[in-house]
């Protein structure tokens, strides 16, 4: 039989402390259409240009050599991801990479409901949902854009296309959304939703904010107990760091993501590319490597596959960051590809 492409694969890709990477998360733009308080301002950033962001064949071929290498799941970030045009012309091309058997969207569904059809058809499997609070006036505040009713929409959208169950994340801030927790927790009772609170990083546009109003995820799950009886359980199919626990028969679950309070990078399985074609290896740091360069100067599979394998000497074993501090390069959490 012919030698195919997956035979290729030597040893799957892990790093430095043996953790297997199998995840690649893609920021396909850095462009959003809200402008929430925690991610960036509300000016918006400073773009990145056309020409530096990397064209649909040029991300194909890194996922390419990444599934050469092991990877499994891409998700596809932003940004927003569904504000670049023809995303399900990216999703067909990645479902077509011989390894990837699982590509996931992170969105604010502002776009969803439109999308979907075009999306699944495509072969998107899964898709995460941010919101934030369930009040229209908060929405606004919060994301400092109006939308909620197309949120709605979008996640009964997902649900209707069979992309169910469907996570949604939520950035948890005091004094702004905290009192939503039990609205929040209750759909899980009704639905098969995974509710996802999480604690509010840090990145520069931020800081004053994210120490005003962090909620560690122990209090979140102390919280949602004074509601009713919660016991954990395994969560949803996915490669999440979640924690996730139930209410008794419950069709969803609640699910803490607590990158700063918990062992969070114990369990690390990602890396992350970003619309301009940096491979980074941390959500925290800075460590990163350039792979438009060389995919632009037409470096082959196995050319790109190697330099896979060797940034993975780069990938840190954990974060340093403490409460009020963010990474010196980090700016807006859209710009590492959220
Ligand atoms: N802290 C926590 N979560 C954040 N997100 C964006 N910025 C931050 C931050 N500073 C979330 C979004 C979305 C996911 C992609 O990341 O709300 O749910
Ligand atoms: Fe856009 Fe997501 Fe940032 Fe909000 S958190 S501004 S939806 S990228």
């Amino acid at each position: 039989m012919a030698t195919t492409f997956i035979d290729l694969i030597q040893a799957p890709l892990a790093d430095a402390f043996n953790r297997p990477i199998t995840y690649l998360r893609v920021s396909v733009t850095d462009k959003c259409n809200l402008r929430c308080v925690y991610c960036m301002p509300e000016e918006g950033l400073q773009w990145l240009r056309r020409e530096d962001v990397l064209r649909y064949e040029e991300i194909v071929e890194i996922v390419r050599a990444a599934a050469a290498v092991g990877v499994r799941t891409i998700r596809l970030t932003g940004g927003e991801p569904l504000v670049r045009r023809d995303l399900d012309r990216l999703v067909r091309s990645i479902a077509a990479v011989p390894g990837i058997d699982d590509i996931a969207l992170s969105t604010n569904a502002l776009l969803l409901e439109e999308q979907i059809p075009a999306l699944v058809d495509a072969g998107l499997t899964r898709v995460n949902i941010s919101l934030d609070t369930l009040r229209p006036d908060r929405f606004e505040a919060i994301s400092r854009r109006p939308g909620l009713d197309r949120v709605l929409r979008g996640i009964d959208a997902a649900i209707a296309a069979g992309l169910g169950p469907v996570k949604l994340n939520c950035v948890v801030m005091r004094g702004q959304n905290d009192d939503e927790l039990a609205d929040f927790a209750a759909m899980t009772k009704e639905r098969a939703i995974y509710v996802r609170f999480i604690e509010v990083m840090p990145v520069h546009e931020n800081l004053g904010l994210q120490a005003e109003t962090y909620v560690s995820s122990e209090e979140i799950l102390e919280r949602v107990a004074t509601i009713g009886s919660i016991a954990p359980v395994p969560g949803p199919p996915g490669n999440g760091p979640a924690r996730y626990f139930a209410f008794d028969g419950a069709p969803g679950a609640v699910g803490v993501i607590s990158p700063l309070s918990h062992d969070y990078c114990e369990r690390c399985n990602r890396v992350r590319l970003t619309a301009d074609g940096r491979l980074r290896l941390c959500l925290f740091g800075d460590q990163h490597v350039d792979l438009r360069t060389p995919v632009r100067a037409g470096a082959t599979t196995e050319d790109l596959a190697a330099m896979l394998r060797s940034a993975m000497f780069i990938k840190p074993e954990r974060h340093h960051l403490k409460l009020g501090e963010a990474s010196s390069q980090m700016r807006a959490f859209s710009e590492i590809g959220g």
